[in-house]
């Protein structure tokens, strides 16, 4: 039999991180958890309950307001997936508005929302057979992870890939803008305090620049083999 692993995958935004993780965990049969979108449901709450301001928080008495936000996920059997909740209501599509995307990054930076957001995702990864990507899971969340992979790819490439995305749906899309976009997320993602984006130590580097999603499937398999044999 083979025995049951956990998989961190992190990296930088748009590296294709959430597709790669989603079929390895259908090839596996294991649970995938999105862990940005349990920073974007809580980032949905704050706004909910108004508790961003002209873009700040609100300060008083946040610990208390922060345990208000109770983030899980339902299984969807018309989808075969698992969908984001907030307090019971599944938020998917609310999570993914530019009204969440924008005040993401000063919610995910607060100590109170990461620390409650870590111990939900151990949880979550208690019985193995998973695979989470993120930004922190190799380093802080799953330290022990079996298998590590730190996803990047050249900035230009992947801005090109998402304006490409966009333009497929109907949307406006400006490389130039995404571009900027994305080399300054890079830099807040580094650059931040509390669990910094950063390469674990002993996780493998997957740069799918020039690679296609079978390549990395292929390049993927070998290291799960070895891990869970
Ligand atoms: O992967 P994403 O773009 O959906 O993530 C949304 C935000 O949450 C992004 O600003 C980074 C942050 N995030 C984080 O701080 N830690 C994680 N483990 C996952 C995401």
């Amino acid at each position: 039999m083979n025995k049951k692993i956990v998989i961190a995958i992190d990296g930088f935004s748009s590296c294709g991180k959430s597709s790669f993780a989603k079929l390895i965990a259908q090839k596996l049969g294991y649970l995938y958890i999105d862990s940005g979108a349990m920073y974007r449901a809580v980032t949905l709450g704050f706004i909910q309950k108004s508790l961003i301001v002209y873009g700040e928080i609100k300060k008083d008495g946040l610990p208390q307001k922060i345990q208000q936000f109770d983030v899980g996920f339902s299984y969807n059997s018309s989808k075969k997936e698992y969908e984001t909740t907030l307090n019971g209501v599944v938020v998917e599509e609310q999570i993914r508005t530019i009204g969440v995307a924008n005040y993401v990054s000063i919610v995910s930076a607060i100590p109170e929302v990461r620390e409650l957001m870590v111990e939900l995702q151990r949880k979550l990864g208690k019985d193995k057979g998973i695979v989470m990507d993120g930004r922190d899971i190799g380093t802080v969340v799953f330290p022990n992870a079996e298998l590590k992979i730190f996803m990047t790819a050249d900035s230009k490439i992947r801005a090109d890939r998402r304006t490409k995305e966009l333009m497929l749906k109907g949307q406006i899309a400006n490389f130039a803008e995404i571009l900027a976009n994305i080399e300054e997320r890079d830099r807040l993602d580094q650059a931040r305090e509390v669990s910094p984006l950063r390469k674990a130590d002993d996780a493998i580097v997957l740069d799918n620049s020039h690679m296609t999603i079978n390549e990395q499937m292929a390049w993927v398999e070998k290291l799960i083999e070895e891990r869970i044999m």
